[in-house]
């Protein structure tokens, strides 16, 4: 008997099955063949929410979350964070090697090349009215560009799709400024093709009049954020943007797919959660009071980013942006906000419900700090995790496509509804 397999033992019916291990995993339809009779389905697993499922092999992203380990093919975080810029991270992604120099240049050139939008687009975003949040707007603009680059549907042509990753890396942060500056009545700056994927981004938001001058401090606070942003394996989002993208659509349907999943306050639309919790708390000496409720809840009121699907140690993005905050703040001033979140943090690391629950912070517990130091609005905050994040979706769905035993996701169910029964006419229903 081969050392890689698994026996199972039907106690219904005494027989004995083999089934191949690999990878750690054994593969649900060999379970298919557990039957009681020739008229059984056949044995299926049950995991809402997919807490023990693996729906692909991938080689992008790989995190430990007893550890703390985030990799991005192989490359730690940490040394990514330090030496990297967003866009090499994301040629890094999606390609699979860091770029030799010409390989870089041309990524640049290519995304710098596409940061504009049609005209048209500009007009649609005029329709919303002056408090739409930017999140909504940008989903939806992202899908209206599936309508003015229709050739985006041969997602079976790599050339084309390709191309059409340039667009959306390019185009994302165009249409958040876009958004932002809808909601403040102020006319949209267009992209400086001379700065930088995050300095360009900082003047589309900002620029008032003249020519904006990009500091250096948050232009790189923004390239580390967005680096660890940009990938984070089988995610509610990523598994969106692959599950609507095997049903083989245009990739920005996909994403729009993608970000709707990321706007939900229990993904990415946690740091903005976190700036209302850290403001609702007002002050220090209220901490032990929330705490308590938070506890007594029942699950009703949570730490807002506190606790991860994956990570049962410390985030490790988390540590990287604790320790810039303090770079940014000699910038914009310190967040009043900052004490109160490391109270917080201190507080609920030493107690018992926490630590029993292995509940640590993660990315979302300080970036929102940072984010509303730099001036960025709270409803921003979901958006600029879209905008790096595009580059990992895109990666996911390019891998998904090229792997042959993907097809069009479709789980099953356990059906638990009534059982066949006939149609009573409205008049004899009592
Ligand atoms: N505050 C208080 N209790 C919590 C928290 C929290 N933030 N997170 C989990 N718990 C408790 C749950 O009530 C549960 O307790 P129980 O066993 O007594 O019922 C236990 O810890 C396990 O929680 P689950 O909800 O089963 O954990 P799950 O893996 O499903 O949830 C999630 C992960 C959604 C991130 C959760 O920890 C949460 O809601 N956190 C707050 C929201 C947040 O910060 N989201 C950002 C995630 S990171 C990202 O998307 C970028």
């Amino acid at each position: 008997m081969s050392k890689d397999s698994l026996s199972i033992t039907d106690n219904r019916t005494g027989k004995t099955y083999e089934v191949v291990i690999e990878n750690g995993t054994i593969k649900a339809l060999d379970l298919r063949q557990i039957k009681v009779g020739d008229g059984d389905f056949g044995l299926m697993t049950y995991d809402p929410a997919f807490t023990n499922t693996a729906s692909c092999k991938s080689r992008i992203t790989f995190i430990d979350g007893d550890r703390g380990v985030l990799t991005y093919r192989g490359y730690p975080i940490e040394q990514l964070a330090e030496r990297s810029d967003y866009l090499e991270t994301a040629y890094l992604i999606l390609h699979g090697e860091l770029p030799t120099r010409p390989q870089y240049e041309s990524f640049v050139h290519s995304i710098t090349h596409h940061t504009l939008v049609h005209e048209n687009i500009k007009e649609l975003m005029g329709g919303f009215r002056y408090d739409a949040h930017p999140m909504g707007m940008l989903m939806s603009t992202v899908a209206a560009l599936s309508t003015f680059y229709p050739e985006a549907k041969h997602i079976h042509d790599a050339q084309n799709r390709g191309d059409q990753i340039f667009r959306l890396i390019a185009k994302i942060p165009t249409l958040a400024a876009f958004a932002y500056r809808h909601s403040v009545g102020m006319p949209y700056a267009y992209p400086d093709n001379d700065l930088s994927y995050c300095g360009n981004f900082l003047q589309m938001m900002f620029k008032m009049g003249g020519r904006y001058k990009v500091n250096p401090v948050l232009e790189r606070a923004l390239e580390v954020l967005f680096i660890l942003h940009a990938d984070h394996e089988q995610n509610c989002s990523t598994s969106a943007m692959r599950g609507v993208g095997s049903s083989e659509v245009d990739p920005y349907s996909s994403i729009a797919a993608a970000i709707a999943a990321l706007y939900g306050p229990l993904h990415g639309g946690a740091n903005e959660q976190v700036l209302h919790m850290l403001h609702e708390i007002g002050s220090k000496d209220k901490i032990p009071g929330f705490i308590k409720e938070v506890k007594t809840s029942g699950g009703e009121v949570r730490l807002m980013g506190f606790g991860h699907r994956v990570y049962k140690n410390y985030d490790p993005r988390a540590k990287i942006i604790k320790r810039m905050a303090d770079q940014v703040f000699e910038v914009t001033g310190r967040n009043s906000l900052l004490d109160i979140a490391l109270e917080l943090e201190r507080i609920a690391l030493e107690d018992d419900y926490f630590v029993k629950r292995k509940l640590y912070p993660n990315v979302d517990f300080y970036s929102g700090l940072i984010y509303q130091a730099m001036g960025f609005p709270l409803d921003m905050f979901p958006v600029l995790f879209a905008i790096p994040r595009t580059s990992g979706w895109l990666a996911q769905w390019d891998e998904m496509l090229e792997d042959k035993e993907q097809k069009i996701a479709r789980p099953r169910q356990v059906y638990l509804g009534a059982q066949r029964r006939d149609y009573v006419p409205l008049a004899a229903r009592s």
